[in-house]
């Protein structure tokens, strides 16, 4: 064997999830949103996350990021142990280490589209990596779009800046709510194939949620969930296998 191979560390997880567990409410409102998940985001690599309306996948990609707290179990970063830091640091890993795409964009209105883009290095007080920060504005089509503000663009141009507004600080890892479901299937192509290629080609890792078959067949892997808990996953998935696999546990919902 390789000294590469003998001393290289084990291929590093992005993100990885141990006994993740999430109670919401108390009592009879109680929800067990995240029922003791554990998962792991390789580096360099897509995730699909699917499942039923319910079923913990925003959940699980907030507890994730460090959007929401856990109740109990643990979440990684990289190294880092999410619930181990307090407030401040928390907001600085968020800030530094994870990229956001939230399914309603929350793009602020008042800054123009390269401004939103740049908004959360600007708060870090970061410099943008200019040449990154253009090739994913071409590759995203927002060249001629930067100083538009959000209400001056279409909802798939918002959501492509919010998209570039995630890659562009080229964070750890990148968690996307969504990010396709409210695009025609033209420019949903094209988010997916450009998220794709951040992987593949710009060594990014996602972790994309989504109900679409098609969408989840452009990630490495697909991570099912149901009730708060990881039920299987599919690797290299195909359209049909996706489809196949979410017929066969609503078949099994309808017979139990
Ligand atoms: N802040 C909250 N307070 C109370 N219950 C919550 C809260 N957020 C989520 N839940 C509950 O936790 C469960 C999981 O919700 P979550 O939003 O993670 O589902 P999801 O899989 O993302 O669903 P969808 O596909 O509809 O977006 C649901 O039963 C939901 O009602
Ligand atoms: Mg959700």
């Amino acid at each position: 064997m390789s000294y590469a191979a003998v001393h290289a560390p084990a291929v590093a997880a992005a993100a990885r999830a141990t006994g993740l567990t999430r109670v919401y409410g108390a009592g009879e409102t109680r929800v067990v949103a995240l029922d003791s998940v554990d998962v792991e985001f390789g580096r360099g690599r897509f995730t699909a996350i699917m499942g039923p309306s319910g079923s913990g996948k925003s959940t699980l990609m907030h507890c994730m990021a460090g959007l929401d707290a856990i109740t109990s179990g643990s979440a990684r970063i990289g190294e880092v142990e999410l619930t181990a830091l307090k407030d401040r640091e928390l907001t600085r890993l968020r800030r530094e280490a994870v990229g956001f795409v939230f399914q309603a964009f929350n793009l602020l209105p008042t800054l123009t589209a390269y401004e939103n883009i740049t908004l959360p290095m600007a708060i870090a007080g970061r410099t943008p990596d200019r040449a990154w920060v253009d090739r994913i504005v071409h590759t995203l089509g927002l060249a001629d779009r930067l100083t538009h503000r959000p209400v001056q663009l279409s909802g798939g141009q918002q959501q492509r800046v919010a998209v570039a507004r995630a890659l562009a600080g080229r964070p750890e890892i990148i968690f996307a709510d969504e990010p396709t479901g409210n695009l025609d299937s033209r420019s949903g192509a094209e988010i997916l194939g450009f998220l794709r290629e951040s992987v593949h080609g710009l060594e990014q890792t996602v972790v994309m949620v989504t109900h679409d078959p098609v969408a989840a067949s452009y990630a490495d892997r697909v991570v099912f969930l149901a009730d708060g808990r990881i039920v299987d996953e599919l690797h290299a998935p195909s359209a049909d296998a996706v489809l196949d696999r979410i017929r066969r546990s609503e078949g099994r919902a309808r017979t139990s």
